[in-house]
């Protein structure tokens, strides 16, 4: 019989009940330290004061009006966006896969409005991860994915990472556009050299393409800027935001320079939640914090601590650890056995880490986790990697 809620996931033996900054709560008051963050969503950690009080303040005022009417919490959010970022304008979603959606539109129609819409396809890169709508699978192009999903979208073509000179024979008079993550989140933590970026961005110029940039998990502070382009220092024509933007509850942005969103005007798109009045204060309320004044130096120094921890970890047990990648509080740990043991592992020690592609484990904790619990989540992956190190030890050569 099929389980009531659809099997789709593989869920872990875990089920937590309260959330305090770094920490996850189950029934039975066993603390988890959690370095996921919903996969780099609780940007500002659990029940973060600020976030709690911006949502039950908006609860209490008006939940929903629809896009019918002017939303003075979301032109706010806009406003921010579009002062703190390369972007024009801002168009709200729910999720990271709508704002692949509408980024995929965007590049068409403006090329359709250019008139050359002969321009459809656009480039991505293998390992990327673009999320689940027929657009986002067929974007990322995954057998994984897209097995027995077809017919798939078409106009997408899918190019090796890293592969500058494929990506250049590829561009024709049909391509609208590269859509790549600064780093790959699904795909590993595995991050896009900023030469790479400023690369693609004179390829983008060269050839009249625009850049779509999926910033869904590397953005909203997680690097240590507030978009992860900006250490490469170019701008992207179009870029995708959600997680980390609505710390923990469900809201996505679309940004855009003008002239990229020229052909979305009155009537061509639209969304019936988003950029709710919850949704967006409870947006409001992250970028304040990201943005306050020292916020992103300390997420920058407290990376460094970590960083530094790792890569002693990864020296002191070669046999678990091959290597840490990433950047900022976006980094993975390459593992020798299986990471799902690693993960495994992870949760007897009382610590939720998420496995990615390329047998690595991303740490993404929350942005605010303290030194302190820098300290701690080192002290538990050092007891993971002898675990995982005694264990694999045993088995029968
Ligand atoms: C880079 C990237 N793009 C898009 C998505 C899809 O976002 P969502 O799951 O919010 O639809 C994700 C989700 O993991 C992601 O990491």
């Amino acid at each position: 019989m099929i389980p009531s809620v659809l099997p789709t996931y593989n869920r872990a033996p875990l089920q937590f009940v309260k959330g305090e900054g770094s920490w996850l709560i189950e029934a039975d008051g066993r603390r988890f330290l959690d370095l996921g963050a919903g996969i780099a969503v609780n940007a500002l950690g659990h029940a973060h004061p600020a976030l709690v009080a911006a949502l039950t303040e908006q609860a209490g005022a008006l939940w929903h009006t629809s896009n019918l009417y002017h939303i003075p919490q979301q032109q706010a959010l806009a406003d921010k966006l579009v002062a703190a970022t390369f972007a024009d304008t801002v168009f709200f979603t729910n999720s990271g896969t709508e704002s692949c959606e509408l980024a995929v539109k965007m590049a068409r129609k403006y090329f359709f409005e250019k008139d050359q819409p002969e321009r459809v396809d656009i480039l991505t890169f293998d390992g990327s991860f673009h999320g689940r709508s027929s657009a986002g699978i067929a974007a990322a192009g995954s057998e994984k994915m897209t097995h027995g999903f077809g017919p798939l979208l078409p106009g997408f073509k899918h190019l090796p990472f890293g592969d500058h000179d494929a990506l250049t024979a590829a561009i024709d008079n049909k391509t609208a556009a590269i859509l790549v993550e600064p780093i790959q989140g699904e795909g590993g933590i595995r991050p896009l050299p900023d030469v790479c970026l400023k690369g693609l961005r004179d390829l983008c110029d060269e050839h009249g393409l625009l850049l779509i940039l999926d910033e869904v998990q590397c953005g909203v502070g997680r690097t240590g800027k507030l978009f992860a382009h900006e250490w490469a220092g170019i701008e992207p024509d179009i870029m995708m935001v959600a997680k980390g933007i609505g710390g923990g509850f469900p809201l996505g942005a679309v940004l855009a320079k003008a002239e990229a969103a020229l052909g979305m005007t009155a009537g061509t798109h639209g969304s019936t939640y988003g950029g709710n009045p919850l949704g967006c204060a409870v947006g409001n309320a992250v970028m304040d914090h990201v943005t306050a004044p020292g916020f992103l130096d300390d997420v920058n120094r407290k990376a460094g601590l970590l960083r530094q921890k790792l890569e002693a970890l990864v020296a002191g047990y070669p046999s678990v650890f091959e290597e840490v990648r990433g950047s900022g509080l976006m980094l993975g740990l390459k593992c020798v056995p299986p990471v799902g043991d690693v993960v495994s592992a992870a949760y007897d020690a009382e610590m939720a880490i998420v496995p990615a592609a390329e047998n690595t484990a991303r740490l993404l904790p929350p942005l605010t986790i303290t030194d302190d619990e820098i300290s701690e989540a080192v002290k538990r992956l050092e007891a993971v990697a002898h675990q995982v190190a005694t264990t694999s030890d045993e088995q029968p050569a």
